[in-house]
């Protein structure tokens, strides 16, 4: 019998693993990391092991998920969602191989498996009736989700119809994610918004998903891996690796490029070590491996017992955590005045990367997890290479740590600070700061913006600091003079920027207006507004009740472009850019049926006839997708000169690789002169 301690220990790690359950599913915003939680729950079972007693239907150890959301209506699963027994180690995973053979099949040899990648998103069910999408819904408790079909109708490259010969009615399983890239992308946009970043990739995926609004899913840049069926009426094939390419062959997308086929533990220990090694060079956050019975009778044999089947177990990789001490926080100022804090670090490695800074997002976030400086913390690689801190050790106070406040005045420029209610960042409010300027500038010259190559932050600081230049006008008036009193500067570099600038003084309108900085225009939000008022003056002309009519434009755009055109500043220094040359050339229209329609193009390397943005608006004006990184989506991958990661990442996926001249006959341009 289980003495009080016992009953005590059960009953705490209960109500706490269903309040971190709470967090994770329902709030999209956990309060502890992966292997915290992994190591509770590790001791509940342990503890309902050793004490079947203890056990009752409300454990966790019963339940998968959490509840349902009330705000999406519920939808039960014909065949439950269940969830995966981890393994954390070599050890662990012979238990696991040794128990199946010899408790439940009786096998001499060895077993097949299928090693996928375990992709850190949000589980979906997709239920296609005769081809079509009907329904859509998250995992919820694992009996019953929410449906959340018009969500997922807005996810890129899910099929709203299969390709035949489909069955009657097949329920699809799989992961919701977003990429690396775009994640930093989303939080960059997120941040700038004023509005509160997502902790990792996973929780962007989870909220996005979970918008009450498709319209909002829609700009998110969702992705799926369809990994596994619940019912399907229909000829069922015989291995797990024969349905993955079924699914495949409906036109559903699915992880094959990660997935392989291992015939016994140690085969299946190193495919878990290839995966490990792939994992930081991979678009996307896995986080292990999800090691699964191939054979599909031996799967219904094996069955299943409580929350998770017997005939699979996710392979945990370590997590990439370390301990290291918070030597200062910084605040940064950012292009609109956002302050945000940055926990400096004593360098440490946390799985191959030296890292020496955290972000702290906001104080909000300083607050939740109380740290100071000079506190012991947990940092944590999760989706990004700036980590997290994830824990305080309060238990290495020596109570000299010191507390950062919320500061009064801008840290650079002495600025008053103001807070809006409905924002977690407080904000310089002095338009004059130069961090604000500086930050303007980097926005300004990048590479999606005005794309000026060559014109770096260090030069930007020189040329500020030397008073050479104060605004973005200004680097239309720079003259080889002030290019040469830059550090390292000699004629042929100066001739090579003063050319980007002056070609940059010509790029599409869109490209100007995401370059202003105007708060709540991203790139999409500009090419938007570029297209509808094709002449700058238009726009800066135009009401709020005209931007509104346009449908992609909501509220928020709608008053920062009307503020931002009413501001006298902001008026001046358009003024000064015309002044200086500066004409965007008309929004160049999309060929509809073009040439290239339908395919997606990665560029990298130096190409030799034209810029890596010109080209990128060659394949846009043509029909064709620029996308930023190599993926299993991308078509073609052209490759100039110097081409490093991105051409091998192609290589390994085997997508096609165009050289410079191929890629300008198939665009139909030929060569320019
Ligand atoms: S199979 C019963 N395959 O991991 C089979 N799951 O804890 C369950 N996941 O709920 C799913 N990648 O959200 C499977 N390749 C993969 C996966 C995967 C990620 C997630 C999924 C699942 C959780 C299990």
């Amino acid at each position: 019998m289980a003495d009080l301690f016992t009953y005590q220990r059960h009953a705490f790690l209960c109500a706490e693993i269903d309040r971190h359950n709470r967090l994770y599913y329902e709030l999209d915003a956990p309060e502890i990391s992966d292997a915290e939680y992994d190591s509770l729950f590790r001791e509940l079972l342990d503890l309902e092991a050793a004490h079947p007693e203890l056990v009752s239907a409300a454990s966790p150890s019963r339940k998968v998920g959490s509840k349902p959301q009330e705000k999406f209506a519920p939808v039960p699963h014909a065949v439950p969602m269940l969830s995966l027994r981890n393994v954390k180690n070599a050890q662990e995973f012979e238990e696991f191989d040794r128990s199946l053979r010899g408790t439940f099949l009786a096998q001499a040899g060895d077993i097949d498996y299928v090693c996928e990648m375990k992709l850190d998103g949000l589980a979906v069910e997709l239920t296609y009736r005769d081809g079509r999408l009907v329904a859509g819904s998250t995992r919820g408790d694992g009996f019953t989700g929410e449906n959340i079909l018009d969500n997922l109708r807005t996810v890129a490259g899910l099929p709203h119809q299969l390709t035949p010969p489909y069955p009657r009615l097949v329920d699809v399983r799989g992961e919701v994610y977003i990429e690396l890239a775009a994640f930093r992308t989303l939080n960059r946009h997120q941040e700038e918004a004023g509005t509160r970043p997502f902790a990792n990739p996973r929780n962007a995926a989870a909220g996005s998903l979970r918008q009450l609004d498709p319209k909002v899913t829609a700009g998110r840049p969702l992705r799926i891996f369809c990994y596994g069926v619940g019912r399907l009426e229909g000829a069922s094939p015989a291995t797990h690796l024969e349905l993955l390419k079924q699914l495949q062959q409906w036109g559903l997308p699915v992880n094959l490029d990660g997935t392989a086929t291992a015939s016994g533990a140690a085969e299946v220990l190193a495919c878990y070590e290839r995966l490990q090694a792939r994992r930081e060079a991979l678009p996307f956050e896995i986080d292990g491996a999800v090691v699964k019975v191939n054979d599909l009778a031996l799967q219904r044999e094996l069955g299943e017992v409580s929350r998770s089947p017997r005939w699979a177990v996710a392979f945990k990789f370590p997590p990439r955590q370390a301990q290291t001490v918070v030597e200062a926080i910084g605040l940064q100022v950012g292009r609109t005045g956002a302050i945000t804090p940055v926990a400096h670090l004593r360098p440490v490695e946390v799985s191959g990367v030296t890292v020496a800074r955290a972000s702290l997002h906001n104080w909000d976030e300083i607050g939740r997890l109380d740290v100071r400086i000079g506190d012991h913390v947990i940092v944590e690689r999760a989706g990004d290479v700036i980590p997290d801190i994830v824990k305080v050790l309060t238990e290495h106070r020596s109570g000299r740590e010191q507390r950062v406040p919320l500061p009064e005045s801008c840290p650079e420029c002495g600025g008053r600070v103001r807070k809006a209610e409905d924002e977690v960042v407080p904000r310089c409010s002095n338009a004059q700061c130069p961090a604000q300027a500086l930050q303007r500038l980097r926005h300004f010259v990048s590479r999606h913006a005005m794309d000026i190559e060559g014109l770096g932050e260090k030069q930007l600081v020189q040329l500020l600091d030397r008073q050479r230049i104060e605004d973005i006008a200004d680097l239309y008036r720079l003259d080889s003079d002030d290019l040469f009193a830059l550090g390292r500067m000699g004629e042929v570099l100066a001739g090579k920027l003063l050319q980007a600038i002056d070609a940059s003084r010509k790029r599409p309108l869109s490209r100007l207006l995401f370059a202003l900085g105007i708060r709540h225009v991203g790139e999409h939000t500009a090419k938007i507004l570029a297209k509808r008022f094709p002449a700058l003056d238009d726009l800066a002309r135009a009401d709020r009740e005209q931007l509104r009519q346009i449908p992609e434009i909501g509220e928020k755009v709608a008053d920062a472009v009307v503020d931002y055109f009413a501001d006298p500043a902001n008026l001046l220094l358009l003024d000064k850019l015309r002044r200086h040359g500066v004409a965007p050339a008309p929004e160049a229209t999309v060929q509809q049926g073009g040439p290239l329609s339908g395919l997606t193009f990665v560029i990298t390397g130096t190409l030799s006839h034209m810029g890596r943005s010109e080209a990128e608006a060659l394949v846009e004006r043509l029909g064709g997708r620029a996308a930023g990184s190599v993926s299993r989506k991308t078509d073609y991958l052209v490759a100039g000169e110097n081409a490093g990661s991105k051409l091998e990442r192609a290589r390994e996926l085997g997508i096609r690789i165009l050289g410079e001249e191929e890629f300008l006959q198939m665009a139909g341009a030929g060569v320019p002169s």
